[in-house]
């Protein structure tokens, strides 16, 4: 499969919103709103458009991913990072790898702009496998009343999360 993974434009929300409805329909841990949290964060100030990606098939959006900016704060200081919310691929062409590879060339290009770490609320049988571990054991909380494992993170390079820590502050437009 010839997979493009390229930056989404302002042509292509109207397809990425339905791709995001879609994806989310059938996925039971979810309020079914992640499409509208996109349209949120594009306008917000966390947004960084070089994070927003696509992949295209025979000029079909098939998948997306999101990165945003958030701060980790503690009393004393505060730190930037990512939030990976959402990444979708549509239901006919899940598990061929176009989640892995849109995971993999968001965090390149995030590398890429200076960004050192990301940290996410999703499976935990899913993220592992690109390098992803729990939060806490670098000493990020995340806002959310939810079990530890769900709870994740990534040093994008090495220590990227050494003496980070406290707790993730997330775009108020993430509270709905
Ligand atoms: C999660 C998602 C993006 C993965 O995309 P994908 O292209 O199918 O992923 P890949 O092909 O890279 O990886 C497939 C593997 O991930 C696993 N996987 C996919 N969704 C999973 C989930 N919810 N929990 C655990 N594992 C999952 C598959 O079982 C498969 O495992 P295998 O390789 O051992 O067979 C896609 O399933 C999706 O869009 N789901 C609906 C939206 C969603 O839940 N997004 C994530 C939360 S933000």
């Amino acid at each position: 499969m010839d997979i493009k993974i390229r930056q989404e434009k302002p042509a292509d929300y109207e397809a990425v919103f339905k791709l995001i409805k879609k994806a989310f329909k059938k996925v039971e841990m979810s309020d079914h709103k992640e499409q509208f949290l996109v349209q949120l964060l594009r306008n917000s100030t966390s947004f960084v458009p070089e994070l927003s990606l696509i992949a295209e098939y025979e000029n079909e959006i098939i998948g997306h991913i999101l990165l945003t900016k958030i701060t980790i704060k503690n009393d004393q200081t505060e730190f930037n990072s990512l939030a990976l919310a959402p990444v979708t691929v549509l239901p006919k062409y899940q598990k061929k790898g176009i989640g892995g590879m849109l995971i993999e060339q968001a965090h390149k290009k995030a590398i890429e702009l200076g960004f050192k770490s990301v940290i996410l609320l999703g499976h935990a049988d899913y993220y592992p496998r690109f390098g992803y571990k729990k939060a806490s054991r670098f000493g990020v909380q995340l806002p959310f009343d939810v079990p530890d494992e769900y709870c994740m993170a990534i040093e994008l390079t090495t220590g990227g999360l050494h003496e980070v820590n406290g707790i993730v502050e997330y775009p108020k437009e993430f509270n709905g």
